[in-house]
């Protein structure tokens, strides 16, 4: 059998750990590949002291790669310019694709997609949501047999490792945040991680893979971590529920929500155990009902692990003479494509804190809006004021409201006189069906 050869493009953290699984497990790999994976090129401005590159070609200019004798272009630089660039240019020459990038494929996917299919070639790119986790093959063959009802993940573990430690230790969001750049967790520039756009390219990936959505993040509601304060983290828990950064896609009568935003869910549900910096995501489909999808979401391991597989997948169907399709898409023309909702259509439960003056008849002033706006108040905490401060917080659960109804009933809460300041609102999402 011919070897497949592969050229590793970026040999930063998760281009040094395919080369070092590649080396490691190399009897495995080839024997679930039916054919020797060779490296046979490197596309790298520098050499990595971590990877013995003799006897491998290198180019310093990452596009001559395209150039090179190989089959399959393994894109792990980042950034989307010069990788778009040379994603197009591979496949214009017949070579697959594999990539982690999920901005590149969250941002041009659509574009490359047709590209792959028009050069019968595939591209790859299961690296790019939750690292470790096979979520793209499980969505794509495991639950294919299903309609999806909904996907809810936490995707994003710098975010999720903030959330903890806030949660566990009462610490505050700046003071966590510091320490996940120390550990390396957070990027120098975290603001993808903590305003939720990396998690909104997952999701614009998976929604869709599931729902047919366009591949862009232009229309996901997208809600950061930063504003989030410690002493909700603390009444939620009061109501039962833990406050997770989630990845919402939810199938309804007239389209879909995308949504990424701070979530209270009922600590009861698996997800809620989600600690640290580990991923997972949780799959509705109507036939096999809840599933659970739990691992590491970064690190050169976990993600090389996604990376080396596609490069296995790749191999498999080449050894079989198909070659013929992209790799990780579901055909479009078998889903029908599903519109997303805007904002204001969308529907959630919704934790509320009211700063409002101790003195009688507030609360039933409160009751009084949101009654008047067909909302319901599931469950309600009223604390004692501080000494010496004369308002206290009131805070509620509420049924599942549509978002326009809502907000238009805080505006009104927010205008008695008897109210202070805007009225904290967290989604809530119970995740059963
Ligand atoms: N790290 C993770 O855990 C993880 C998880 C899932 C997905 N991903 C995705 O995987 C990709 C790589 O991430 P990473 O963490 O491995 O990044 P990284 O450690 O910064 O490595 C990127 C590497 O690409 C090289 N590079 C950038 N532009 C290049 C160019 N024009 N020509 C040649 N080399 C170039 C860089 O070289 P220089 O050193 O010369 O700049 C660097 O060695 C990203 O798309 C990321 O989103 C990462």
């Amino acid at each position: 059998m011919k070897p497949l050869k592969i050229a590793i493009c970026g040999l930063g953290t998760v281009g040094a750990g395919t080369f070092h699984l590649l080396r490691k497990n190399r009897d495995l790999v080839n024997r679930r590949a039916g054919c020797n994976l060779e490296i046979s090129c490197v596309g790298a401005r520098r050499d990595n002291p971590d990877c013995d590159l003799e006897g491998i070609r290198v180019e310093r200019d990452v596009m001559a790669v395209v150039d090179s004798d190989v089959d399959v272009v393994v894109e792990l630089m980042g950034g989307t310019t010069t990788a778009r660039e040379l994603v197009l240019a591979a496949m214009a020459k017949g070579k697959h694709v594999v990539t982690a990038n999920k901005a590149l494929i969250a941002e041009h996917g659509d574009e490359l997609m047709a590209v792959a299919r028009l050069n019968k070639v595939h591209l790859a790119f299961e690296a790019a949501v939750a690292g470790g986790i096979p979520i793209i093959s499980a969505l794509r063959d495991g639950l294919a047999a299903n309609n999806i009802e909904w996907l809810a993940g936490i995707i994003n573990g710098t975010g999720n490792f903030i959330l903890t430690e806030m949660r566990d230790k009462g610490r505050a969001f700046a003071d966590v945040l510091a320490e996940a750049q120390s550990l390396g967790y957070a990027e120098a520039d975290p603001t993808f991680d903590i305003e939720g756009i990396d998690a909104a390219h997952k999701l614009a990936i998976l929604a869709s893979l599931v729902f047919n959505t366009p591949l862009s993040i232009e229309a996901i509601y997208i809600e950061g971590i930063t504003g989030l304060q410690t002493v909700d983290i603390t009444h939620a828990e009061q109501f039962g529920y833990r406050i997770k950064h989630l990845a919402v896609a939810r199938r309804r009568g007239t389209g879909v929500e995308l949504r990424v935003h701070p979530t209270l869910i009922p600590e009861s549900a698996l997800i809620a155990e989600v600690d640290g910096v580990m991923n997972a995501i949780a799959v509705q489909g109507d036939a096999v009902g809840p599933t659970l999808f739990y691992g590491a979401g970064a690190g050169a391991g976990p993600t090389a692990s996604a990376v080396v597989a596609d490069i296995i997948a790749i191999a498999r169907d080449n050894s079989v003479g198909s070659g013929s399709a992209s790799a990780t898409l579901v055909d479009d023309a078998l889903q029908a494509a599903q519109a997303v909702l805007p904002p204001e259509d969308m529907e959630t439960a919704r934790y509320l804190r009211i700063s409002a003056l101790d003195r009688p008849g507030v609360l039933s002033a409160v009751a009084q809006i949101m009654s008047n706006h067909g909302i319901s108040i599931e469950a309600i905490i009223q604390k004692e004021p501080h000494p010496g401060e004369n308002h206290v917080p009131l805070i509620m659960l509420t049924n599942s409201t549509r978002e326009r109804t809502l907000l238009s009933a805080l505006r009104e809460i927010e205008a008695l006189s008897s109210v202070e300041g805007p009225v904290v609102h967290i989604r809530v999402e119970h995740l059963d069906g």
